[in-house]
């Protein structure tokens, strides 16, 4: 058996790892057209930083996985396909702002179809709208070949930060296919892929349009439940109520949970808002107004969060950060991870660059690269502003925080749990401002060394 993936990102360098690591009658290539990605997950410096990741490449790298950006030698050979390309949001024309961007999954279906010369197997492995398997069928049998193409959807539930041992023990693998005995017969081929490892009971098998449609699905329920916590957090602001106490007192009812009611500086990550915008672009499409609204909410309220916060820094900083220097702690959208992808912190530093404050950033494992280019994408730095000079990213975290007016944690780094925050306070200007945008520090201490300290949601 081979299979291809045709994308190897956050999901499917480490998908395709873990198959050939637990699949040794089973070759992987994962194909990419970014040659300093493909060279990166062929060096000893893996193109993104995830624990646990090194170990599961090398054990299978060079045996039974490869990395090659011969894309078509890739499809030709293999009897599965997996599309992990980016389905980004739309930035242009009818849609724009809210639908998912297919153009790359077009450019890939029409890739296999061009290319390959014998029946296979094409995995939806990226998020996409409901009934895009549909379209990637007509694509591949457009070519008017005599061979037979099943698309099956199998969405991927790893985050990132733990995609290792998402991948290694999944609550559950999804897959769905055409409801006939061709399409019967492709879902099992790729259940046996899975079967490897994964119990049985925990792959699920739909049809195809379920398969999608569940994907967005969880990720729009997972980020509602961090927006309606964070919704409670500007209430228990003005109350004195203690956000952490209320989500831990609801998260015993065995009927909410306690995973994932974290209140915080607000989500971020490639996926969240992406897929709740497709799906409140697909509800409108499908002429469903007051669907779409209440999930176009979930990303309102996030917005607001992060915008509430930069507000709150400036008005305790005597209503100015003018010139001051303010020390951000973590860039990344959340621990263990070198991803930025629609990280808060890109929007808390761009709103307070725009108050005019000086900006220090230290995160242990993005670069400064990483921290301008974001900060460019989203217009900091308009022509001949200036902003960039009132930049810098810094190696050393207490490097960062001298003579700073404030810090701002916006990661939740446990290394930012230990840091030394007397040393911190004594390089600091008084009064010395703390802000945990992730409500991962001890308050009460940091009152005892003379912070003037706040989080999220606390009285
Ligand atoms: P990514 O941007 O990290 O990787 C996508 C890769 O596809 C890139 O390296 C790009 O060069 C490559 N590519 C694009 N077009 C190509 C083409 N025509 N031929 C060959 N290669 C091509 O994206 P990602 O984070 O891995 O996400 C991929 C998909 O998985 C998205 O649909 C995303 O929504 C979904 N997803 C992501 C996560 C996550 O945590 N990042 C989790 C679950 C699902
Ligand atoms: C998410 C989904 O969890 C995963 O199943 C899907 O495959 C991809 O999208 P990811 O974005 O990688 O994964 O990370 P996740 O752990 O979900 O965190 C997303 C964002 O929400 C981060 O910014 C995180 O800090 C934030 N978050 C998470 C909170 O603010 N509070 C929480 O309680 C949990």
């Amino acid at each position: 058996m081979k299979i291809c993936c045709i994308g190897a990102g956050y999901v499917g360098g480490p998908t395709m790892a873990m198959i050939a690591h637990k699949c040794d009658d089973i070759q992987v290539t994962v194909v990419d057209i970014n040659e300093k990605r493909i060279a990166a997950w062929n060096s000893d410096e893996l193109p993104i930083f995830e624990p646990g990741l090194d170990d599961v490449v090398k054990h299978a790298r060079g045996k039974n996985l490869f990395f090659t950006t011969e894309v078509d030698k890739g499809i030709r050979e293999a009897d599965i396909i997996f599309i992990s390309v980016n389905t980004p949001t739309k930035t242009y024309g009818v849609g724009a702002g809210k639908a998912a961007d297919l153009k790359y999954i077009e450019l890939c279906a029409r890739r296999i179809a061009e290319v390959a010369e014998d029946d296979k197997i094409v995995v939806e492995k990226s998020t996409l709208p409901v009934r895009t398997a549909e379209s990637i069928r007509r694509i591949l049998e457009g070519a008017g070949k005599s061979i037979k193409f099943q698309v099956l959807s199998n969405p991927e539930f790893l985050a990132e930060g733990t995609a290792v041992e998402d991948l290694e023990a999944p609550d559950r693998v999804l897959i769905g296919g055409e409801d006939s005995e061709a399409g019967d017969k492709a879902v099992q081929a790729l259940v046996d892929v899975y079967a490897h490892w994964v119990p049985r009971e925990r792959i699920l098998t739909t049809n195809v349009w379920s398969s999608e449609l569940s994907k967005l699905t969880a990720n729009a329920f997972l980020a509602q439940r961090i927006s309606s916590i964070n919704a409670i957090s500007e209430l228990c602001e003005a109350t004195g109520a203690d956000v952490d106490q209320v989500a831990h007192a609801i998260g015993t009812d065995s009927r909410v949970g306690p995973k994932f009611l974290k209140s915080s500086v607000g989500f971020g990550g490639s996926c969240f808002q992406k897929d709740i915008l497709n799906l409140v672009y697909l509800c409108e499409h499908f002429g469903l107004p007051e669907v779409a609204a209440y999930w176009e909410q979930v990303v309102h309220m996030n917005d607001h969060q992060k915008e509430r916060f930069v507000k709150r820094i400036v008005r305790t900083l005597f209503n100015t950060v003018s010139g001051k220097k303010i020390a951000v702690l973590g860039f990344a959208f959340k621990k263990d991870t070198n991803d930025t992808r629609e990280s808060p912190a890109i929007y808390v530093c761009r709103d307070l660059l725009r108050e005019h404050a000086q900006v220090a950033i230290y995160d242990p494992k993005v670069n400064e690269e990483s921290v301008l280019r974001d900060l460019e994408e989203v217009g900091t730095f308009e022509p001949d502003n200036g902003k960039r000079k009132h930049v810098s990213v810094y190696q050393d975290p207490y490097e960062a925080v001298k003579d700073a007016h404030a810090v701002v944690i916006l990661t939740e780094w446990d290394e930012f749990r230990e840091l030394d925050y007397q040393r911190i306070f004594d390089t600091m200007l008084k009064p010395a401002f703390i802000f945990d945008g992730r409500n991962i520090l001890d308050l009460k201490e940091l009152r005892k060394i003379g912070f003037e300290a706040s989080g999220i949601g606390k009285p």
